[in-house]
């Protein structure tokens, strides 16, 4: 993957419109953002747009409503909140690329903003329709993503409009590719990643490619139990993706022959059953692996790995994590989650989270301001540690 991509500040965006992509597809309760991050993240890139001249025509797709219009997934909530942000009126349409789109963006003046929406409502998008392509391109001279949490999207407004555009990428795919992709091909040493979340079979490639790159890789999370299981520890009740045995012994084999330092749980904190509600109380132990206790599975990594775990973040010089270390949604079990967080957040390296979960919990655990980068994008980010070709990447113009 190629990502020497040119940017808005490449171009010359005076006088022109430009149909800018961005992920506004924001967390909501009750019909209120919770989360403004992407909104913010996106800000850098609009505020420069409007300060060389340019008229900008915004859109994005918010939830999955599979096309159909559904009141609740409007944009318009984000366009109150970006028109907060940028102290200046966010005018928006009532439809993607209809008569009042397109009179809005017609009539758009250099310095103004309008916010289509959402590119979902259209059952061409996530299809990928040339026609929608098409019709958005209709809107506009030059095609801005600054999407990066849909990169790995090959949709109407993520990738197909480039190919009627010329199609350059925003300040925030900018720097998404400039410090992940830096970490992946010239990362200063040693590179240590941490990987964690509940099933192996979600990380399949991200690990196999990681063992490519890495000095050390951390397992954590539900899935260092299948690994466990493939030295052959008993593993309890503890969460085994069975069909991915063979493939643990083939990365543990891989790891060797690579001399990759491969890192595993020595010790977890048990319990017997998971918690229901999953922040409820719950009584648990902390068990080596090695004397796992049969009738209860591991939620969390226990002491001694936080430790072993934290010093080889600390002795890092680049550090990408992906997936928390237990179900740190409960105060029991979030401490192996905590600390590595918390060791990110101390280390002396470049340090990467790669959005998602682990994102959430440096940002709730107030670490977010100490780490290097926190990616925009979920599976964006694992796509991209995974060595995968970003569609909403690939589509544009190269320097
Ligand atoms: C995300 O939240 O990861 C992106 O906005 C992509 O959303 P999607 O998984 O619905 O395509």
């Amino acid at each position: 993957m190629n990502y020497n991509k040119k940017s808005i500040e490449d171009i010359d965006v005076r006088g022109k419109k430009v149909l800018l992509r961005c992920d506004f597809n924001v967390p909501l309760k009750a019909g209120k953002i919770t989360s403004d991050k992407r909104i913010v993240a996106a800000l850098p890139t609009i505020r420069y747009l409007l300060d060389h001249g340019a008229a900008v025509i915004a859109c994005s797709h918010m939830g999955k409503p599979k096309g159909e219009w559904k009141p609740e997934l409007s944009l318009a909530v984000v366009a109150a909140r970006l028109s907060e942000l940028l102290g200046q009126e966010v005018l928006m349409a009532k439809d993607v690329v209809g008569e009042d789109a397109q009179a809005k963006a017609a009539a758009l003046q250099p310095g103004q903003i309008l916010l289509l929406e959402n590119t979902r409502f259209m059952k061409g998008e996530t299809k990928n329709d040339p026609e929608l392509s098409k019709a958005l391109a209709s809107l506009a001279d030059i095609f801005v993503n600054d999407a990066f949490g849909s990169a790995h999207r090959a949709h109407s407004s993520t990738a197909g409009v480039a190919d009627y555009l010329p199609a350059v990428c925003g300040f925030l795919i900018q720097k998404e590719i400039s410090i992940m992709g830096k970490a992946l091909s010239d990362p200063a040493r040693p590179f240590v990643a941490i990987l964690g979340g509940a099933k192996v079979s979600d990380k399949l490639n991200v690990i196999n490619n990681l063992l490519e790159k890495v000095d050390t890789l951390i397992i954590g999370g539900g899935m260092a139990f299948t690994f466990l299981a493939a030295q052959g520890y008993g593993i309890g009740k503890s969460m085994l993706d069975s069909e991915k045995l063979g493939y643990c012994k083939d990365m543990l084999q891989k790891a060797q022959e690579k001399g990759v330092k491969l890192l595993l749980p020595v010790d977890t904190v048990a319990a017997k059953a998971f918690p229901d509600p999953i922040d409820g109380p719950i009584e648990t132990v902390t068990a080596p692996v090695d004397a796992m206790p049969e009738d209860m599975l591991g939620l969390d990594i226990g002491e001694k790995t936080r430790q072993l775990y934290a010093d080889a973040v600390r002795a890092a010089k680049t550090v990408v994590w992906n997936g928390p270390m237990g179900v740190f949604e409960n105060p029991t079990l979030a401490a192996g989650t905590i600390a590595v967080a918390q060791a990110l957040a101390e280390a002396d390296a470049v340090t990467i989270v790669g959005g998602g979960d682990s994102a959430a919990a440096c940002e709730q655990l107030g670490f977010a301001d100490k780490i290097t980068h926190i990616s925009t994008g979920g599976g964006a980010s694992l796509e991209f540690l995974e060595g995968l070709e970003l569609p909403g990447i690939a589509c544009l113009q190269d320097k």
